[in-house]
């Protein structure tokens, strides 16, 4: 995810933002820049790649001003380049931003039809126009001229401004982003994320959604949109620089499971169109009329996001679908060729199977998209088309937020093509839409639910085995579970379809063992309950995910873990979350490494 840094005060505005910036290193970016003012046109560097790059370019060019801002950027909307780095400069207007313009394609066509130019194939460069247009067009303040700006745009955003024709102030605003001020002596420090300023000071103010910030030597006056003043104090953080890099949680695998309503959202927007009943994919054709078949290709948990995709593409599509482990698909024969979509799935975008499987399909006629989480990334190169994931970087080896972002990123791919075949009446993508907006909302409820399973996890930390069993969607699910928890409690764990059970896996059952079983209410409820009972019977431990309020599993079951309903082609986004955090929590338990565990790498770039 992009990083954010401002200053405003007496000192030297550059070294204070490189240091910033690399206190926001952690977070993945592929390229940087600041743009410093002393009172007169601001100066904008920018490089590709890392900050050395930057600070190389810096300590050549010395640019000289107490105030400034910069800025770490994962490519979203347009590749890595200088070009796209931010600030973006429109006339006077200096701009850096996070989050997603979600109607950035009609907003650039209306100001292109200003004949304004555009220089970067970001959204973000559309707000600098408008805050620049704003200004043109008489705003009296900076504020004012950002305030217009906003009313035009939709998206989640944190923007930090700065114009050559009001000096010595910043104007910052929030929406769905984060952003937090830092509160020094004749100072002021701005940041996405509080380990930037923790070097300056710890006395720190969140910007809430809606707000707007002016920064000039006078201090901060925080406005709502509407333009009535927030009152509010400042907060002491006493986090040290590690726990701020993790936003207060210990470990950035339990951040990032918390940060997935925010990453679903953010792949869904822009995209998803509830009163159409539809979804945009993109610029890529999928021409669906055509397809005999959707192949998808991925390792890992990717892979079992695929499994998922086609319950998700026959369900909705009526298209044929199978998923590969992309590992053996290399070094098969395949079948395929001109008239099968390959659907490569990949949140590094690197994995080396994954890259070597989509050449193949490819160089045998078929086309080929791309789920990617980084924009530009091999994978993505080596498709036809990509559809990205916007979960932001992912750090903890175990993949979660990412796995969740995928699921919605298909989720998107079988409605496009469900309303191209046909087979989605208008009214069925409606609700589905509509379902799937939901979703976000729906797993807060998770997490806020879920709360602390470490009794469980204690519990379960001395086993050696624990089976998952799910059926139909769910059965990826128990997949996946069963893989979080051996990644990183290094507990044997498998997977089973719950109707399997009874033709071998039911022997290990005793009282040791425990056994999670998927049962959220939809059409293999049944089914799964008979499952349970020839777990019960052999005196097995049951952890059940089910819906709230499911009484009956209650009874039957030692521990129940409570997702809200869904359509079954949705609850793998909710099931998989109590998952997560279990591993997570048996892994606690046991004392483990959870974000790096031993022998995983986060990208696997070699066979
Ligand atoms: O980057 P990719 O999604 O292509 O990675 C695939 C697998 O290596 C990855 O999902 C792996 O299984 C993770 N450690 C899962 O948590």
């Amino acid at each position: 995810m992009c990083g954010i840094v401002g200053y405003l005060g007496d000192k030297e505005a550059a070294p204070i933002l490189l240091s910033g910036l690399r206190r926001l290193e952690y977070r993945g970016y592929d390229s940087a820049g600041i743009a410093v003012a002393n009172g007169a046109p601001s100066t904008v560097l920018r490089r590709r790649g890392k900050l050395a790059e930057l600070e190389r370019l810096v300590a050549t060019e010395t640019p000289h001003g107490n105030v400034g801002i910069g800025h770490t950027r994962w490519a979203t909307h347009g590749r890595p380049s200088d070009e796209n780095a931010h600030p973006h400069k429109v006339g006077g207007v200096s701009l850096v931003h996070n989050g997603i313009i979600e109607n950035h394609v009609d907003l650039r066509r209306r100001l292109q039809g200003e004949a304004r130019v555009f220089k970067s194939e970001t959204d973000t460069e559309i707000v600098a126009h408008l805050v620049d247009r704003a200004l043109r067009d008489g705003a009296p303040t900076l504020i004012e001229a950002v305030r217009m700006a906003l009313s035009e745009v939709r998206g989640a955003y944190a923007i930090v401004v700065m114009s050559d024709d009001h000096p010595e102030q910043i104007v910052a605003a929030k929406n769905a982003s984060p952003l937090v001020l830092g509160i020094g002596e004749s100072e002021t420090f701005l940041a996405s994320d509080v380990p930037a300023l923790l070097e300056h000071t710890r006395d720190v103010l969140f910007l809430e959604e809606g707000e707007i910030v002016e920064i000039t030597r006078g201090g901060v006056r925080v406005e709502r949109m509407d333009g009535r003043v927030v009152e509010r104090s400042p907060r002491r953080i006493e986090w040290d620089a590690a726990q701020a890099e993790k936003g207060g949680y210990p470990h950035f695998m339990l951040k990032e499971i918390h940060e997935q309503p925010r990453a679903i959202a953010d792949t869904l927007r822009g995209r998803l169109d509830v009163e159409g009943g539809d979804a945009s994919i993109g610029t890529f054709d999928a021409d669906a009329g055509r397809l005999r078949r959707v192949v998808l290709l991925a390792c890992g948990t990717s892979y079992h996001a695929g499994l998922v995709g086609k319950f998700l593409i026959e369900g909705l599509a009526g298209i044929p679908a199978e998923v590969d482990l992309a590992s053996e698909f290399r070094y098969r024969d395949p079948v395929i060729g001109p008239d099968d979509l390959v659907v490569g799935i990949s949140q590094s975008g690197e994995t080396a199977d994954t890259l070597a499987a989509i050449k193949e399909a490819r160089s045998r006629g078929a086309r080929a998209l791309a789920i990617s989480n980084v924009v530009d990334s091999a994978i993505a190169r080596a498709s036809d088309g990509a559809l990205y994931t916007y979960a932001g970087p992912e750090i903890g080896v175990a993949s979660t937020k990412c796995f969740t972002a995928q699921l919605a990123a298909l989720a998107l791919l079988a409605l496009h093509l469900g309303r191209r075949t046909g087979k989605l009446s208008l009214e069925a993508g409606r609700a589905f839409a509509s379902e799937l907006q939901q979703i976000p909302a729906k797993m807060e409820r998770v997490l806020a639910v879920s709360g602390d399973l470490s009794d469980v996890a204690q519990r379960s930390a001395s086993v050696s085995d624990v089976l998952f069993l799910g059926r139909g969607v769910n059965y990826p699910i128990a997949l996946e579970g069963a893989l979080k928890l051996k990644e990183i409690s290094y507990i044997h764990a498998e997977g089973y379809a719950a109707g399997e059970m009874k033709h071998g896996p039911i022997a290990l059952i005793d009282d040791g063992m425990p056994v999670v079983v998927i049962a959220p209410m939809g059409p293999s409820y049944e089914k799964v309950l008979s499952n349970l009972a020839e777990v019960k019977a052999r005196d097995g431990r049951i952890i059940a995910v089910a819906t709230e309020g499911d009484k009956h599993l209650r009874s039957v079951s030692d521990v129940v873990l409570s997702v809200p309903d869904a359509p079954p082609l949705l609850q793998p986004l909710l099931t998989v979350v109590p998952l997560q955090i279990l591993a997570y929590s048996v892994a606690v338990a046991k004392g483990n490494d959870v974000d790096q565990p031993r022998n995983l790498a986060k990208s696997v770039t070699v066979e």
